[in-house]
């Protein structure tokens, strides 16, 4: 067996658990009305049936006062089927189903303030500038009572435990930190006052339901807010709580409601797995309490190490197993190469509190029936398919296609697969993208796609080409904007971004002046592409017509774009344009206040380059249905969109061809 610790059973809380594999909770909006959906019942199960021994669900709303429609109905009698089908879709499987306690407090990480918001004192979320209603020691009583009724009320459906959020900077976090209760009450002041309202639902939780049962938790590590709870001060909240003697597993994870949100879900910008080291330091308060490692683990040869190394007894998954619910069971079955592995973007988080529910950029189907070891049905008939363009929106159609019994050959330009996604796995924080792309290309292979690279095809040679269908996946350009006179770029004087970047590709040598990013575009690879070039130019300056730059990054990752930025002194303009590049020969541009008119000077400048809006390169479809052909579009070349867009629109056209 691969990874034998990973895959070695143990007991948690008096409870066999049979591998240290868990799914970390994961807000899915898969609840409609306080229902479970069918597609929350088939995510929790899938991730059971693909190997994974402890599964956490998301937060349960265990009394009336936390209900939301987005919410299970923890505190009601009438929720108990619901409950009851989750747990027998997890239990089924030998894994272990815990809801979690949780409540926000006054944190809100979507737009706007929290109206409902209640806390330890009333001073404003750092993110939302949110002001709780301060509880009275009274309601914080009651509210311990109707927290474990809606405990008991899980087992009663048999549910194996709980696991409370007290990290993350919500409510208990809050109670805990000294930067936001100020309490002069039982429950502020030292240690044990702010501890004390987690300690006493603990024990009304334990009250109510006993053991075996298990009562797990998230532990605030360093939550990047002066004042508020760093290594030493987590080491002292751990001690408290481990001293009731009901903590049956616990992991310390980072952020809060502020600007180091984004550290709760630490990605590409720095290490992987960037908090194990202190995880084992913390876990030292109590090393008799089970720990779990989590926090940027993608890769089961991670996972075995966190527990061979003396970091954890378990080792929980948030991302990754929202890409793959079978990373367990293909990890212990050496299928490792086979993992659709996370590529740390985040994407799944923008859908839940942007978006209607949870998706992911490298899985087009989570929550679907199906979704462990997935292969689609055969298509009736078997067709000829060609696919133009090897970006991830073609290459995805592919093997999908493939799949589905068809003869596939992908026709790409380049001679490398991947298209632009390819580019920005170069650049810094981009790395996991190629993650995609091998995926795709594993799966095409195994299906008999054949890949013809280097290979453009043009308006000639597409109508000669062998296929019944085509599915167009030509991707997009970058539009050139009206400053920019046409026959710069043709000549080469000023080239978009992404030509900026290949043309960097084989120089080792610094430019002294400034390169000046004219910036519409606003999604990550922009801002990847200006740390790479801070390599080539002495310096690097983002200017944007909109208010602020990254616009249309989601919170997370516009904290950390912003944090890099800022970090390395890349210069930022915002509500500016140019009007022209005429100074350009004598290294000057002027740019202009979009509001007021008002001229601002850039000298020192080397060179000019664009993100702009991209403009899809349909041109070919006239040609394949001139032709007769069956044609479908697929990703940029359809409309330019996300990452998420283009897999998801491969895999709906290699379903559909
Ligand atoms: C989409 C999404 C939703 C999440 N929802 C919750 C939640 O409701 N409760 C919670 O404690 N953590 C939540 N988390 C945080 C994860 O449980 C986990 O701590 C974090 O993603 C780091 O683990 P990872 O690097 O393996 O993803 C969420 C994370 C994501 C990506």
């Amino acid at each position: 067996m691969s990874y034998p610790a990973l895959f070695s059973p143990t007991v948690i809380g008096g409870v066999p658990v049979r591998n240290r594999v868990a799914h970390a909770s994961i807000v899915s909006r898969f609840v409609r009305d306080g229902r479970a959906t069918d597609r929350l019942v088939h995510y929790l199960g899938s991730r059971a049936r693909g190997g994974t021994g402890l599964v956490i669900t998301e937060p349960v709303a265990m009394t009336f006062a936390n209900r939301s429609p987005d919410r299970l109905r923890g505190w009601d009698d009438g929720a108990l089927d619901d409950l009851k089908r989750l747990a027998a879709a997890v239990e089924r499987w030998d894994s272990r189903l815990l809801g979690q306690v949780q409540d926000p407090g006054r944190g809100r990480h979507a737009t706007g303030r929290n109206e409902y918001a209640i806390g330890a004192s009333p001073l404003p979320d750092d993110l939302s500038w949110t002001v709780p209603h301060a509880l009275t020691p009274a309601r914080i009583r009651q509210l311990c009572d109707e927290w474990a009724a809606g405990c008991l009320r899980l087992k009663s459906a048999g549910f194996s435990g709980v696991e409370i959020s007290a990290g993350h900077g919500h409510l208990f976090h809050q109670f805990m930190s000294p930067w936001s209760n100020r309490r002069e009450d039982d429950y502020g002041g030292d240690i044990l006052g702010r501890t004390r309202f987690l300690r006493e639902l603990m024990a009304a939780i334990r009250a109510a339901c006993g053991r075996p049962f298990i009562i797990g938790l998230k532990l605030p590590g360093v939550d990047g807010v002066p004042g508020s709870i760093d290594l030493a001060e987590a080491a002292q909240i751990a001690a408290a709580v481990a001293a009731t003697g009901n903590v049956d597993y616990w992991t310390f994870v980072w952020g809060a409601h502020a600007r180091s949100l984004w550290t709760h879900m630490p990605g590409p910008a720095g290490p992987r797995a960037p908090y194990l080291p202190h995880i084992r330091e913390l876990r030292q308060t109590d090393p008799s309490i089970p720990t779990g490692a989590i926090g940027y683990i993608t890769d089961p040869n991670e996972a075995e190490r966190a527990l061979t190394d003396g970091t954890a007894d378990l080792v929980f998954l948030g991302r990754p197993l929202i890409t793959d619910p079978a990373w367990g069971e293909k990890a212990r079955t050496g299928r490792e190469g086979q993992i659709r592995y996370c590529v740390s973007c985040n994407t799944c988080w923008r859908t839940v509190v942007e978006g209607t529910r949870l998706e992911c950029d490298n899985n087009p189907r989570v929550g679907e029936p199906d979704e462990v070891d997935w292969q689609p049905v055969r298509a009736a008939m078997r067709k000829r398919v060609a696919v133009i363009g090897s970006g991830i929106a073609g290459l995805e159609a592919a093997w999908v296609a493939a799949a589905r019994g068809h003869d596939v050959t992908v026709y790409g330009a380049s001679d490398e697969p991947g298209g632009r996604t390819r580019l920005h796995a170069e650049l810094p924080g981009g790395e996991h993208l190629s993650s995609i792309y091998d995926y795709q290309q594993l799966a095409g292979r195994q299906h008999g796609v054949k890949y013809r690279m280097g290979a453009p095809v043009d308006a000639a040679t597409a109508a000669a080409l062998p296929a019944d269908a085509v599915i167009l996946a030509t991707g997009s350009t970058l539009s050139v904007p009206a400053f920019i006179p046409a026959e710069y770029v043709t000549e080469g004087v000023v080239h978009d971004l992404r030509g900026m970047l290949l043309s960097l590709r084989n120089r080792k040598t610094k430019e002294t002046g400034r390169v000046v990013i004219f910036d519409q575009d606003h999604t990550e690879m922009t801002y990847s592409a200006a740390l790479r070039l801070l390599e080539r130019f002495a310096r690097v300056t983002l200017v944007t017509p909109r208010e602020r730059v990254a616009s249309d990054v989601l919170l997370l990752n516009r904290q950390s774009i912003y944090q890099q930025l800022y970090d390395r002194r890349v210069e930022i303009f915002t509500c500016v344009e140019p009007h022209s590049l005429d100074g350009l020969e004598d290294g000057c541009i002027t740019l202009v206040n979009v509001y007021n008119g008002d001229a601002t000077v850039l000298d020192d400048v080397a060179a000019v380059t664009f993100a702009t809006p991209r403009v899809p390169d349909d041109g070919l479809r006239a040609v394949f249905e001139a032709a007769g052909k069956e044609v479908h579009l697929a990703g940029d070349c359809y409309a330019p969109r996300s990452v998420l867009a283009a897999t998801r629109q491969g895999y709906e056209v290699g379903m559909a061809v």
